[in-house]
């Protein structure tokens, strides 16, 4: 097994990077306004096409629908960088993290029923509270979720599970799917890095962002054809514990 750990450090890049990532997220910002113009207008000419209805314009038409697909491919690209980049300062409540898993869980049942995945939950009644940001949460969550799902193409089982450690609150995400060689655990958190036909590969870096803004970590261990463990750890707050 493989495995690294993700944890805060201080980092004498870290301020460059920051610096860069800032730019990044603007220039992100930039590119969206003229690609949803692009978009419409794309939109426009089409109606026009369908409405001359020649064999020209029926090749026009195939060929304005592929510009179309990837000025969606691009648009969806620069959403997840945006939420990647934005999140800072996140406003933290008290909260379940057993109820935001399930809200995932719910969400993606019928995906898991649809792929032959079952689901089990060993969910700790007695977890306490921790602070966290639902929809940043939840986002996180699904990344991981969807991420399991999706390396079991031909069904398996994801089991989830919560408990309390020492210092922190914990969940498992435990899978049967194709698992991923050493090297990928080595870049599978970096912003782009995916090995799948047009993954974003933002789901992994924006899930361990949005950890570490709640105080937490995340961690991974993988074995191909066997499958992958991520561990979330999460402070337990001293006024609530
Ligand atoms: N549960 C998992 N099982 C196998 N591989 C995974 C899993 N989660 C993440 N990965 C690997 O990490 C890569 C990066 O994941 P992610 O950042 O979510 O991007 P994407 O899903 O768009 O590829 C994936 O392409 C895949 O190789
Ligand atoms: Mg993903």
């Amino acid at each position: 097994m493989s495995s690294t750990e993700n944890e805060t450090e201080v980092d004498p890049m870290r301020a460059r990077y920051e610096e860069l990532a800032e730019l990044a997220g603007s220039l992100a910002h930039e590119i969206k306004n003229p690609l949803s113009v692009i978009h419409m207008n794309i939109d426009l000419l089409s109606e026009d096409l369908e409405e001359l209805d020649s064999p020209g314009s029926r090749r026009s038409l195939e060929r304005v629908d592929i510009v179309r697909g990837q000025c969606e491919r691009m648009e969806g690209l620069l959403r997840d960088f945006l939420k990647y980049t934005r999140l800072r300062d996140i406003d933290l409540l008290p909260g379940s993290l057993n109820d935001q898993i399930l809200m995932v869980l719910r969400a993606y049942q019928a995906q898991a029923d649809a792929d032959g995945i079952d689901v089990e939950k060993y969910l700790d009644p007695d977890l306490p509270a921790i602070l966290l940001h639902s929809d940043s949460l939840q986002a996180a969550l699904m990344n991981l979720v969807k991420n399991a799902l999706e390396s079991m193409d031909s069904g398996g089982q994801l089991m989830v599970r919560t408990y309390t450690t020492r210092k922190s609150v914990a969940l498992d995400l435990i899978d049967t799917g194709s698992g991923v060689d050493d090297n990928t655990v080595l870049h599978m958190f970096e912003p782009f890095y995916s090995t799948k036909d047009g993954g974003s590969g933002l789901g992994l870096p924006t899930a361990r962002k949005i950890i570490e803004a709640h105080g937490g970590r995340i961690s991974v261990q993988s074995e191909v054809g066997r499958g992958t463990k991520f561990v979330l750890e999460f402070p337990v707050p001293k006024r609530l514990s």
